[in-house]
This record gives structure tokens, C-alpha cells and sequence, in this order.
């Protein structure tokens, strides 16, 4: 035990704080680790979902600050760290697999330094796994502390000593950390982080905090930054956008705010992800309003049916769900949906999933992220009765997967033969002519062109639709 010693708390995770949460700005790398990563190199690992792909972003941007190099081979790196996910079991074995893979190395090289972060290490249970059966593991700090990574890595190589530092309780926003973006064309913004919908499955509201929103001016000015730095596309990043504000008392906080992200006039404008409970009429106008809002909505429906709904604690009736979803596509010309799918929720009946499929008949989605349900620790779901078989389970997600690629496919016939606009972000390696972006419906496109920057947006005529992506053709 040291005084970098503090491990998580599920009570504590779980409570919600109502003093305000303060925004510091005044984040300088501690003087001790200026020059720590010198002729030093770091190797991260992020799972999970795009807050943690841009909380990586700005784990690589302390690295760098402290004059780490990042390598993307295991064995040239001085620290490893796996950015963790918690969301589901199987998000979990394959950290704890790959735990178990790096062992090897540290045997080899035991001034090497592995970390854990991210969701995972916001769970007790994790903790004590790691601390009972992976003692090769130096560092572990969770979703609360990312600032105090260059502290909390100092400690470890000069002492040597185990440092574990999880916050169970989120603490103020913090802004002006050094970053590192990934991307040269698309950004990933956060508004805002935590979640308090609390839907009985979900392990999130435990392992991000309360809901805490980024002051509009911060947000725009990262907005303004990044277009002013070539950027062409933003989503603006959230596990509930459309309660943007509600901690600030801004009223209909989110339209108001993508109203401001569409007038700085970067391209192209997105967000995720949209709970179907607070979407409001004014959101669908200024959604509607902007051509560089993107015509791409992510509504997850989790299931088609009341009473699983309400047991999955989600707030929304199925009928209000299609009331929505028919108001976005009547609002927005030409608008795909995509939504998120949980098959085998607890005693959910043959009856219960069928409603799950005439729901994606009624929608037919262009994308469906589709799982079965995994019982997290500490959700009141985990205590829920469940007779159906795993068996049953899978059987149900073959067949909603089924159904998924019908519709994929069916939407993408739409696109055959037309001319789309792409932003485009890559070039394939293997032929320098074949290119890669994104129409605005968010459609993958792998197309055929000649002297093309990333970052330009091309018109593009579609020549063959796949259920996953389009082929084509630049004009
Ligand atoms: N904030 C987003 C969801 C983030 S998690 C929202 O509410 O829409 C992404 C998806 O993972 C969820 O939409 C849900 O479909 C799935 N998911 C979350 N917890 C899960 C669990 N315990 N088992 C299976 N899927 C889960
Ligand atoms: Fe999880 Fe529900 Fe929050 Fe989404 S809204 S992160 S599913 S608790
Ligand atoms: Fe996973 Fe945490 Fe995101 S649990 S889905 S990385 S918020």
C-alpha cells in the first residue's frame, strides 16, 4: 500500500452528487515528468466505444507531452496500457486474455511497465481479479483520473511499487489536456460525459459518473480548432446527447448547441448516440435545417416490446419510439438509422422477440448493432430471474442478424447507379487508385479514382451495392 493506493466502490459509483461539478482549466504536465518518456516508447490498447477511442487520444497526448514515442510493437514498448472496456462479459475476457498474453513479456524485459484503464478498472471485481491472478500488472487508474497518468507513472518507475488509483466518484472536467488526435480528417468531440439513465443492464452510469456537460464555448472552440486545422468532419460525442445542457439549466441544450457546431460551418457534423426519451421537436428541426448536419441518426431500440422495455428501465414506449422514428424520416430528407439491439434480456419470450423483429420490419435499418444480453455486476438486471436458454439466445440473434444484413442490403440497393458525395479518409495499400470514405448517410464506399487527397469530399457514382458497403466509381 502507498499513497497512489485507492480502489473502486460500487455504492459510490452508483451515487449522485448534487454539487456542481467545476471545470479546471489549469492542467500543466507535473515538472517532475517533463522529459519522463525520453527515448522511451509507449504501446495503447483501446476497446470499447468512442469515449474511450478519444480518452485514448488523450492518454497518447500525456505520453507524447512527457516526450514518449508511441510504437505499435509489444515488444519495442517501455509501458503498455490496455484502455479498457467493461460493457460486456465477453469485452471483459478478451482484456483478461490478452493480460494473460503479455506476461511473456515482462519476463523478458522487467523494467516494463503494464497498465490497465478505462471501464474495467472502474470495477471492483476487475481490481480484485487482477490483483489475485496478474501481479505482472504495475498500474491500474480508471475513467475519473486520466490527468493524473504522468504522477501516477512517475511514481510506478521510480518506485517500482504497485500504483492503483481509481476514483469512484467523478471529479470536475478537465479541461486543456494535452492531445494527440488519431485522425487527420474526422474528430471525435465530447459535449459531454457519465450517464444517470441508469437502464437496469447497463454497467456505464457505474463506470463514467454522473452526467456532466463541456461549457458550449469550450465545445465550439474545440469545433473551430479543429476546422481551422483541416479537419472536415466532427461527432460530437455523448452517451446521451440529447441531455446536453440539462446540468448547465440550458434549455433544449442540444439543439441549441448543434444550432452553433453547424454555424461554424466545418463539413460535416455528427453525434452519437440519441436515447429516444428527450429527443425533442426542436432537435429534428435544426437536424432538418443544416445540410451539414448529416442525415445519419443512431436511435437505439434495445427491444420491440413494452414490458421489456420498461424492465430494461429505457423510458420509452414502443409507440413512442415509432412516433419518433417516423418523425425524423418524414423531417429529414434521405435520413438512415441505425440502432443498437439486445436479444435474450431476461425471461423475454419467443412472443417478447418476435415484436423485436416486426420492429426492425417496420424500421428496416440500415445498420443494427445487435448483442445478447450480459449480466454486468452491480446492475439490478444481473438479479433478474432468467429461465431461456443460451441456446435460445443465440438462436434469437442469428435470426435477428438475418434479418439485419436483408434490410442492409435492401437500403444500400437504393444507392445503386446514383451519384454520392464522399469524405474521403483512406487509401487502400494495396492499389493506389482505390480509395475509401463515407457518403453523409454514413455508407462506406470504396471507390476507384486518381490523384485524391484524404480530406477531399469526391462525387462519387455507386456501381455495385454489397449489404456493408458500396463500390464505385469517382467523377
Ligand atoms: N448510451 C448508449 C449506449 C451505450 S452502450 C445508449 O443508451 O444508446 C452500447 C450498447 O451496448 C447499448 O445500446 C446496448 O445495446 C448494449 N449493451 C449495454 N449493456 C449491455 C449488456 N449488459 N448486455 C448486452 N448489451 C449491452
Ligand atoms: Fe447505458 Fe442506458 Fe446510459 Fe446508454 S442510456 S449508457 S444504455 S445506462
Ligand atoms: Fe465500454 Fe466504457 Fe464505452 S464500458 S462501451 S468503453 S463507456
Amino acid at each position: 500500500m502507498n499513497e497512489f493506493w485507492s480502489l473502486p466502490d460500487a455504492k459510490q459509483a452508483k451515487a449522485r452528487r448534487k454539487q456542481d461539478v467545476m471545470v479546471d482549466y489549469s492542467f500543466s504536465l507535473p515538472e517532475e515528468t517533463i522529459g519522463l518518456g525520453h527515448h522511451k516508447k509507449f504501446y495503447l490498447r483501446t476497446y470499447g466505444c468512442q469515449a474511450n477511442i478519444r480518452d485514448g487520444e488523450m492518454i497518447a497526448g500525456l505520453f507524447v507531452a512527457m516526450g514518449f514515442e508511441e510504437t505499435d510493437i509489444l515488444e519495442q514498448a517501455d509501458v503498455i496500457l490496455l484502455n479498457t472496456c467493461a460493457i460486456r462479459e465477453n469485452a471483459e475476457n478478451k482484456v483478461f486474455g490478452e493480460i494473460g498474453n503479455l506476461k511473456h513479456l515482462k519476463v523478458k524485459n522487467p523494467d516494463l511497465i503494464m497498465g490497465v484503464c478505462g471501464c474495467m478498472a472502474q470495477e471492483e471485481s476487475v481490481i480484485n481479479r487482477i490483483l489475485a491472478k496478474h501481479p505482472h500488472i504495475d498500474l491500474i487508474f480508471g475513467t475519473h483520473n486520466i490527468h493524473r497518468l504522468p504522477h501516477l507513472l512517475h511514481h510506478t518507475m521510480f518506485t517500482k511499487e504497485k500504483t492503483i488509483e481509481v476514483y469512484s466518484k467523478e471529479g470536475d472536467i478537465i479541461e486543456n489536456l494535452p492531445d494527440h488526435r488519431f485522425g487527420e480528417v474526422k474528430a471525435w468531440v465530447n459535449i459531454m460525459y457519465g450517464c444517470d439513465k441508469f437502464c437496469t443492464y447497463c454497467i456505464v452510469p457505474y463506470t463514467r459518473g454522473k452526467e456532466r456537460s463541456r461549457s458550449m464555448e469550450d465545445i465550439i472552440a474545440e469545433v473551430n480548432h479543429l476546422k481551422d486545422n483541416g479537419f472536415k468532419e466532427i461527432t460530437l460525442l455523448g452517451q446521451n446527447v440529447n441531455a446536453y445542457g440539462k446540468d448547465l439549466g440550458i434549455d433544449d441544450g442540444f439543439a441549441t448547441l448543434l444550432e452553433a457546431v453547424a454555424k461554424t460551418n466545418i463539413s460535416r457534423v455528427r453525434f452519437t448516440t440519441s436515447h429516444p426519451w428527450d429527443f425533442t421537436p426542436n432537435m429534428i428541426q435544426v437536424i432538418a435545417n443544416y445540410d451539414n448536419i448529416m442525415p445519419a441518426i443512431h436511435l437505439p431500440m434495445q427491444s420491440g416490446n413494452n414490458d421489456v422495455l420498461k424492465r430494461m428501465g429505457r423510458r420509452y414506449t414502443i409507440e413512442q419510439y415509432k412516433q419518433l422514428f417516423d418523425d425524423l424520416k418524414k423531417a429529414i430528407a434521405n435520413c438512415s438509422f441505425s440502432t443498437d439491439i439486445i436479444v435474450g434480456f431476461p425471461n423475454e419470450s419467443d412472443e417478447q422477440f418476435k415484436q423485436t423483429l416486426d420492429m426492425v420490419d417496420y424500421c428496416q435499418f440500415d445498420q443494427v448493432y445487435s448483442f445478447i444480453y450480459s449480466p454486468r455486476a452491480s446492475t439490478p438486471a444481473a438479479d433478474f430471474d432468467d429461465s431461456i436458454a443460451m441456446e435460445t439466445k443465440k438462436a434469437r440473434l442469428a435470426k435477428l442478424n438475418e434479418k439485419i444484413k436483408h434490410y442492409a442490403y435492401l437500403n444500400n440497393q437504393k444507392y445503386l447507379n446514383e451519384v454520392v458525395e464522399v469524405l474521403v479518409d483512406g487509401r487502400s495499400k494495396k492499389d493506389n487508385e482505390i480509395y475509401s470514405g463515407y457518403t453523409p448517410q454514413n455508407k462506406l464506399v470504396n471507390f476507384k479514382g486518381k490523384d485524391i487527397e484524404t480530406g477531399q469530399i469526391v462525387t462519387v457514382r455507386v456501381t455495385e451495392a454489397k449489404s456493408w458497403f458500396l463500390l464505385g466509381e469517382a467523377l
